[in-house]
């Protein structure tokens, strides 16, 4: 299954009824796996748990690690972009230049990178551990 397929599937599983803004997310890891997420929300708001982090931690329990490739989409009036801990959630496990597209259900797709979404990302390197 294409990415963009598998994000548009699993975005009609979010939980979402506070919001009512339904995202998926589908990540490819360095074995060529697929894992995805959906925003799942709580009455209790801050709870709630983004799309991008849900794939992220499917990811991580299927055993892989690197994201060589990601689509996030929503009924959105643009392509979605991922909120700021996501974008930090993301580079943690991709390479500044590992393509992400943002689209919308309508079809409507914006191509950018992991390192254009979090330009100066905060990573090991900036500490001083050895
Ligand atoms: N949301 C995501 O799941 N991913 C994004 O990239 C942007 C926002 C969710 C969080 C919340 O459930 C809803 O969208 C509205 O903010």
């Amino acid at each position: 299954m294409e990415l963009k397929d598998a994000a548009r599937a699993v975005r009609e599983k979010a939980y979402a009824p506070y919001s009512n803004f339904k995202v998926g997310a589908a990540l490819r890891s360095e074995d060529g796996t697929i894992h995805v997420g959906c925003n799942v929300e709580n009455v209790a708001y801050p709870e709630g748990t983004c799309a991008e982090a849900g794939a992220i931690a499917a990811m991580i329990a299927s055993g892989a690690s690197r994201i060589v490739e990601a689509y996030v989409v929503a009924d959105s009036p643009d392509p979605v972009p991922p909120c700021g801990g996501c974008r930090q959630k993301l580079s943690e496990f991709a390479a500044r230049d590992v393509p992400v597209t943002l689209a919308t259900t309508d079809g409507a797709e914006f191509k950018t990178t992991v390192g254009d979404l979090l330009p100066g990302a905060f990573d090991a390197g900036h500490m001083d551990r050895t």
